[in-house]
Order: structure tokens, then sequence, then C-alpha cells
């Protein structure tokens, strides 16, 4: 078989975001887009000649295309072994438990997580190193500045190759083993949490959860897991993954699980509900007539994982991004271990990590996970919480409530202007950014500001430096609101305005997150002028 070097032209604007590139399908399906942005990963890594890279999508429209160009392209650069998930799947924390287990050199992940796919929709590309998790900055800069200067590429001309056959096959130099999407994933997770337990609740019938995987990547792990192996028969949804995922946005919150959501608040509900996103690595969770914000979700997991066999020796430290809530930093400080407060985006975990600093972390953008793999993981913190329930055979409301009674509680709300003009959205930061100096003292209403910065963060481990993280506005007694344009979407700008405050006394935890977090929206309006930046009057999606 012979290798091609193809010449080839620029393109602008393939740098990878808060989680590798993302870009309409059509941008994908232009001529050598692809093959590009490989070529850049493949000349920024070293010493890969004869190593095993790990390989797998979540499934949607091109991730067949993408795989079989990708195969080739790295038997022409010189790899030993590509593991590629059966059809090409893989969930994100699949990739990279599987690069973990195997101490495969690094991991290319498609998916363009929570956006919807088909013809119409997104996809996307990302680089993952050793230790399993995303290239940090270094890497992922190195990479967008290669794109700037590629002149070729290297393919392999060969067929196709059959990937619905496990096993290996030899591609030139290079070996190519179909690994089953699922096996190493649920070995994994059986090793940290109590199944039989869980099985057990499952089998006394009384206990009734209904799991929304959305078309998408987590059906397959989740029959395998939950129904098979746990007993949660008849409890799982839309579990054949799509390559439009239904036509879905596959992004498990409050507006784009409306289905779930609807049974769970329903009458009849059942006392336990998940969802998981496009690829696998956020989940939602909700008890009966009750959603758990991920904010509270990551606090109530780190106060409970004592109950957890994987997590009961204690945890090292927690890490949350920036606009997630301080819920778990107060479970920190109960438990006296170290809160670390990062930008947004799961490459900011991995030095911690890595490092022994922290064992769970957490986003607010239904993002948890642990020192088990070095991605986000949807599955795992739906086990937690089955775990946990199965101990404490309370419901989840109960759970949650006495959590706040312990620690108070952080109200906790994002509202997400999506697709606004860039334009517009730039303008409205860059004049809050402008009135720094002066916004500290301005009183509104009872609220006085007390600082307003844009974020910063210093990585303990490697000193690496990031800044314009977010534009925080904090006010005296601790609420305080965060700006932040997403680094994920593909069309126009979106807004992020998170809000938070705080509240230690019972009798306000039942407060609907909307009504005690009203004087802040209204605050917000009134100092970033959204509707005249935006011309939006209304969010698009609130969680
Ligand atoms: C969003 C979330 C962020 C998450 C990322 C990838 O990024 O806000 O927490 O890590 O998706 O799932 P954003 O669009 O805000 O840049
Ligand atoms: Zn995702």
């Amino acid at each position: 078989m012979q290798i091609h070097t193809i010449s080839t032209q620029l393109f602008a604007g393939q740098k990878p975001g808060t989680s590798g590139l993302r870009k309409q399908v059509q941008v994908f399906q232009q001529a050598h887009y692809l093959e590009n942005f490989v070529q850049a990963i493949f000349d920024t890594l070293e010493g890969y000649a004869g190593k095993t890279l790990v390989l797998g999508g979540d499934g949607r429209y091109y991730n067949r295309n993408a795989i079989q160009t990708i195969l080739k392209m790295a038997a022409a650069n010189g790899f030993g072994r590509v593991l590629v998930g059966h059809n090409g799947l893989l969930s994100t924390p699949a990739v990279s438990a599987v690069i973990r287990q195997y101490q495969a050199f690094g991991g290319i992940v498609l998916s363009a997580s929570h956006n919807p796919g088909g013809p119409e929709g997104d996809f996307g590309i990302k680089y993952n190193i050793s230790n399993g998790g995303p290239a940090p900055e270094k890497i992922t800069e190195a990479i967008y500045a290669r794109t700037q200067s590629i002149r070729s590429y290297k393919i392999l001309a060969a067929d196709d190759l059959d990937l619905a056959r496990l096993g290996t096959v030899q591609v030139a130099d290079m070996q190519v083993e179909v690994i089953d999407s699922v096996t190493d994933y649920a070995k994994l997770m059986e090793s940290l949490f109590d199944f039989d337990r869980i099985n057990q609740m499952f089998k006394s019938g009384a206990f009734q959860m209904r799991f929304d995987a959305m078309h998408a990547i987590t059906g397959p792990y989740a029959k395998a897991i939950l129904e098979q192996r746990l007993g949660a028969a008849g409890m799982l949804l839309n579990c054949t993954p799509l390559e439009d995922f239904g036509g879905g946005h596959p992004d498990p919150n409050l507006t784009y699980a409306k289905d779930l959501v609807d049974i769970l608040f329903g009458a009849d509900a059942p006392q336990f509900g998940a969802a998981s996103d496009g690829d696998g690595d956020r989940n939602m969770i909700l008890g009966a007539h009750c959603f758990v914000t991920p904010s509270d979700s990551l606090a109530v997991l780190a106060a409970n994982a004592h109950l957890v066999p994987g997590y009961k020796d204690g945890l090292a430290g927690i890490a949350r991004s920036m606009p997630t809530s301080a819920a778990a930093d107060r479970v920190a400080a109960a438990l006296g271990i170290d809160c670390f407060e990062t930008p947004t985006g799961w490459k900011f975990f991995g030095n911690l990590l890595d490092a022994g600093k922290a064992t769970l972390c957490g986003e607010e953008s239904f993002g948890t996970g642990s020192n088990h793999v070095r991605e986000k993981d949807g599955l795992w913190a739906v086990l937690f919480w089955l775990n946990i329930l199965a101990v404490r055979q309370q419901s989840v409301g109960q759970i949650l409530r006495e959590h706040w009674a312990r620690f108070g509680r952080n109200f906790y709300s994002r509202h997400d202007y999506e697709a606004v003009p860039s334009e517009g959205a730039n303008r409205l930061i860059d004049s809050l950014r402008n009135r720094f100096g002066i916004l500290p003292g301005q009183r509104f209403g009872d609220y006085e500001i007390e600082f307003a910065d844009d974020f910063s963060y210093t990585d303990p481990v490697d000193q690496s430096f990031t800044q314009q993280q977010g534009i925080r506005i904090g006010f005296v007694g601790g609420s305080r609101m965060v700006f932040r344009l997403s680094g994920t979407g593909t069309a126009g700008a979106t807004l992020r305005l998170y809000l938070e405050s705080y509240s230690a006394d019972s009798a306000t935890h039942n407060l609907d997150a909307q009504v005690a977090l009203a004087d802040l929206i209204k605050i917000a309006e009134e100092l970033a002028g959204i509707r005249q930046h935006t011309g939006r009057d209304q969010p698009t999606v609130i969680t």
C-alpha cells in the first residue's frame, strides 16, 4: 500500500475552543479540511512512531467518514497501532479510560458533544494526551499554529476498513484493533461502585428510574451496565445512537431533555431520572419532582463519597470551574480538604488530578467526574448517585434538603443567550471590562458591588497562566454574577450569565432558584445592557 503526500491549502480558523475544534458538518466536508487538522495534530506531537493511538467518536453524522480518513493518516504517519471503537463508537469518557488502560500515546475523539448532529449539524475533533485528558492549551495552540503553515498531509491509499468486526487487522505497518466500545469502561465502573447493592435496589421492585440516552452514545453503555448488569430493565429511553440524535439537541438540561423532565415532574414519577449528552460526558440528575443543579450534584457526591467503595478512603481535594457555584467549597471546608477554582473547560482539571491534588471535579455545565479518567463522565455520575441512593435509602429530594440544612443552599442559575451577533456580545463584555474601576461600591437596592474583575488562573502544578476567563461581579455578602462568552458555539456568539446567592436559612431553601435570584437577574440587565447589546429579551436556555 502506498503513502500519498497530498498538497493542501490553508484554512483560517482551525482554532480549538473550550473542547477541541468544533464546526458545522459542511465546514468539515470541505476537501482537505479534516486532513489538515489531523496532520497538524500529528506534526505537533513527538515520539509517537510505533505507539498506540485510541480513536472513536459519538457516532454523529460524519463520524464514519472521519474515522476512515484518520486511520489511513495514522498509518501513513507511523503510528504502530490504533485501538478503534466498534463501528467507530466510543464515548468521550470511554476514550479516556481506554487510553489510560492501554497506556496509549494519546487519542482522538470525534464529537461536537451536546451540539446537534446530522448533515446540518455540528462535528468536532479533539486530541487527548497520554493521561487520557484533553490536550492542554500549550498543545492546542501549537496545533492551531501548525494549521496556519501546513502545506501537505500524508495518507495511505487503502480501502476503508470494516469496523463492524471486532479483532485486529494489519494496515501497512500499523495494526488496527477494533475493540468492544463498552467492556473496558464497564469494568472500570464495576471497580468503583457497589454493583451488588445497586442491583439489590432494582431487584426489590420498589425503585424506578428513567435514563434518557437522547439517541446518543451512552445508549449502548446504559444498556450493558444499567439494564443488563444492574437490572434496570425497561427503564431506559432513546438508547439507539442515531447520526442526527433523532433531530434532537443532545444536551441533558431542563430545556433539551424535556421529555424526561416531564416524566420526573409528572404523576407517578419514578424516584430517579438521569440523562447524558451526545458524547456521554455530561449528566443531568433528577428526583421525583426535583432537579439537582450540577453544582449541587458535585457537592452532594463529595459529601457522600465515603459511602461509595471507590472513594471510601477519602478525597484528596475537589476542583470546580470558576462559574460553578461554591456549594462544593463548603463541603471541602467541612472535610478539611482543598477546593480549587479553575477556568471553564475540563482540560484545566488534568494537572490537579495527575498531581493527586483533587479527586472529584465538576462544572456547572452538567459535568462531573473524578480521577478515574481525565474527562467528565455522565454515566459515572449516574452510578455514583445510584450507589448513594442504594446506601441511604432516601429520596433524591430528601438527600438534597438534608444537604442544604447542613451546608446552606447556594441558589444558582445559568442564563444562555445563544447565537447572538458576535459584535454585540463582544461590546457587552468590553463595556463591563472598561468599568472595573468604577463598579465597586455601586449600589443596586440591597446589593452593593464588592469587586469586578476578569478571572485569571495560575495552574498550581505547572504555573501556566490563563487570563480573561470570565467577568466576575461580586457583591457584599457573597452573591455574584459572571459573564462569559462560550468557546464551543459554532454560530455567532453565546453569552452565558451565571448567577449565585447563598442562604443558610432552611426556611428559604424550598424557593425556586429563579425567584431567589430575581433581584440579581434584574441587576445583571441593568449592569450589562443585555437587551441593548444582544437584541434579546429572554435567554434561550435557563438551567
Ligand atoms: C461549555 C461549558 C463548559 C464545558 C464545555 C465542554 O463550554 O460551559 O463548562 O467544559 O462546554 O463541554 P463553553 O461553551 O461555555 O465555552
Ligand atoms: Zn459532551
